[in-house]
């Protein structure tokens, strides 16, 4: 410390963290056991930490002796202490850490809690890490000294408003060679986590993946081990029950959902490492941060190393768990980790594996699939668009919503339901799945019961512009470019009939053409349509309307102009084609009535609506206007 330096100095929560304090201590949160799990988990971490330091810098342990974790809890001073001999934090790290929000998905999680109605659901969901002891302690003390420092410092905090730092006394600091004490002065109704009983119960129940040993100070001031201190994953597959899965999954991850998918192996031969890894069941918070962050933890020969050595691609970045290698040195860098050729292949290896089984599951037990398909779906899909080597497999584990079915479907049901003389797998894109089935650009296809797959994620748009086949079969979009049904089925009754000669085709199309100009490339009779007089569709090359629809919204503007398909079949069109339309004003606003109608079937606004109101109205009141006296009733 340097001598101008206060001897005490306060400081206050960043906004979040006092939000998050004040939601927290405000909601009646009745399982407030996680407390002990997340400051277990720092205490870990910690360990994990100096552990790690000490491969390239072996003085940071000193004398502090081994790597533990110790609780010990005081009734008369109803205090309750979880200390460990980890990394231990400095002046500014107490600050850093223990005022602000580090974690993304914690971020995420505050404004969840803001809007929530059961706010305490979601605490009990997710963690907040160590702001939830103040969910048991109105104070807490921590007194802190990082490894290979002198100075300790206590950092005090009653959870309202902000936090006080000062030199820990040599009293506070006696029993801390290094590392963390985490002091909680526990408020009235958490009493009974004085009781070793309890704590044990804890411990167990959470925290028994967690590697160190975590002790417990016995009534006779003894310490007992309570954990099992073993890495799950090193043990026999047969010797390991559901529940002991479970627990370490909600421990790594942080998480208190069930795993939707446990992949637990060891490869053995020109590598060897154990993996251990779950899909979760319900979606994290960072699912869609733009880091798009993996979290499979890598260890050397038990030793963890860091969660950022991307062992999985970004497509799979839902996946918890660990990867322990035998065969990478314990010094590697995190720096040297991603051009390492070990863990290139054991990346690859993984993936292939994590996919497989995935598609194992899809077969054996389709409703598990269904609800990780439904929780992230979208993520997977992603690779579709990303990873060219592993296309097949993942169109071959996509599910889609179809006209056909209530059930998701797959490309290969799909394909097994095709229509004799069917060549392609039709689809379209939008924002909706309602949206979608009121598109006219389906008409043709129902008509002749052909089924369209309906594609609502963001990430379709772009996936979908990669022009796939999925066994021979080209993916189709009824969105771009011309469709041809072929012969195959014939259409059914009731689709409209096909425009009488007197309407000169070419005249109608060079018509409309004259009045839009060049907001459309072109004009031209459709054969999707069998209802609606118009849609829009994009050419055969470039991007999908879908997909300029989304860039648009971010300003982007890319391939060219979309291209008006007319149903020359359609009472509006062909009165566009009539003479006594062709001097009148009425030609231009019918024209330009058609256009935005097939926008807004797109789901767009019309280019001008108050002149789109206007025009409409101006054809409803003329429509109205012979029949309001035939129809008024007498007298009134
Ligand atoms: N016992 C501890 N030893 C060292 N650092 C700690 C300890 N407890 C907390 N910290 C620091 O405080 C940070 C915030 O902890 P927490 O709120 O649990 O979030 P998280 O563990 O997800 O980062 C940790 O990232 C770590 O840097
Ligand atoms: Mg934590």
């Amino acid at each position: 410390m340097s001598e101008t330096e206060p001897v005490q100095q306060s400081y206050a929560f960043q906004a979040e963290v006092s939000e998050l304090l004040h939601l927290m201590v405000r909601s009646v949160y009745s399982e407030t056991d996680i407390f002990l799990r997340e400051l277990i988990s720092n205490a870990s971490d910690a360990c994990d930490k100096l552990r790690y330091e000490a491969i390239s810098n072996p003085e940071l342990m000193g004398d502090g002796g081994r790597l533990v974790i110790q609780i010990a809890a005081d009734a008369a001073a109803n205090s309750l202490t979880i200390a460990d001999t980890g990394i231990g934090m400095d002046r500014q790290e107490l600050i850093d850490n223990l005022g602000t929000i580090a974690r993304s998905g914690t971020r995420a999680f505050v404004s969840r809690l803001r809007e929530a109605k059961d706010g305490a659901s979601l605490i009990g969901q997710f963690g907040v890490g160590f702001y939830s002891a103040f969910m048991v302690a109105n104070k807490i003390e921590v007194i802190s000294r990082r490894a290979g420092t002198k100075e300790a410092w206590i950092w005090r905090s009653s959870g309202s408003g902000g936090f006080e730092i000062a030199p820990a006394s040599a009293a506070e600091a006696a029993d801390l060679v290094r590392g963390t004490k985490v002091v909680l002065h526990l408020k009235e109704d958490a009493r009974r986590y004085l009781e070793n009983q309890q704590i044990e119960r804890v411990v167990r129940t959470y925290s028994d993946h967690i590697l160190f040993p975590i002790e417990l100070k016995t009534a006779d001031g003894k310490l007992a081990q309570v954990n099992e201190a073993s890495a799950l994953w090193q043990r026999a597959k047969s010797e390991i029950k559901p529940a002991e899965y479970k627990t370490c999954y909600q421990g790594l991850a942080g998480a208190f959902d069930e795993p939707a998918l446990t992949l637990h192996y060891k490869a053995e031969g020109r590598l060897s490492y154990a993996v251990l890894l779950f899909a979760p069941s319900t979606r994290p918070f960072d699912l869609f941060g733009p880091e798009r962050k993996g979290h499979i933890k890598l260890y050397v020969r038990r030793v963890y190393i860091t969660e950022d050595a991307q062992l999985l691609p970004p497509y799979l970045r839902f996946v918890r768990g660990v990867i322990d290698s035998e065969d990478l040195p314990l010094n590697i860098s995190r720096e040297m980790l991603q051009n390492n050729p070990q863990l290139a292949q054991i990346r690859k290896a993984v993936s292939g594996r994590m996919l497989s089984e995935l598609a194992t599951l899809a077969s054996k037990d389709p409703a598990a699939f269904a609800k990780i398909w439904e929780a992230f779906g979208s993520v997977l899909k992603e690779g579709i668009y990303e990873d060219p080597e592993r296309r097949d497999q993942l169109l071959g584990l996509a599910r889609f919503a179809s006209t056909k079915d209530a059930e998701m479907r797959s490309l290969q049901d799909y394909v097994a339901a095709m229509k004799p003389a069917q060549s392609e797998i039709y689809y379209l894109v939008g924002e909706s799945i309602d949206r979608l089935k009121a598109n006219p650009k389906l008409e043709a296809a129902r008509a002749r019961d052909i089924e369209v797959l309906l594609l609502t994620d963001p990430v379709d748009a772009f996936w979908t512009s990669l022009a796939l086949s999925y066994e021979g079969k080209p993916l189709k979009s009824l969105s771009q470019g011309d469709v041809d049904f072929g012969e195959s089925t014939p259409a059914k009754a009731g689709e409209a009939e096909p425009a009488p000669a007197a309407v000169d085709t070419a005249v109608l199309i060079a018509t409309i053409k004259g009045v839009l100009g060049d907001r459309v490339s072109e004009v031209r009779a459709s054969n999707r349509l069998v209802d609606s007089a118009a849609c829009l569709v994009a050419s055969g090359q470039g991007p999908d309307r879908e997909l300029q629809r989304l860039l648009s919204l971010q300003k982007h503007s890319v391939g060219g102009k979309p291209i008006l398909e007319i149903n020359t079949g359609h009472l509006l069109v062909k009165g566009i084609s009539e003479a006594k339309f062709a001097a009148s004003p009425d030609l231009a606003d019918l024209c330009e009535l058609l256009f935005d109608q097939a926008r807004i079937l797109d789901g767009e606004v019309p280019e001008d609506p108050a002149l789109f109101t206007k025009r409409m109205n101006r054809f409803v009141v003329r429509g109205l206007t012979p029949s309001v006296g035939a129809t008024r009733p007498s007298g009134s």
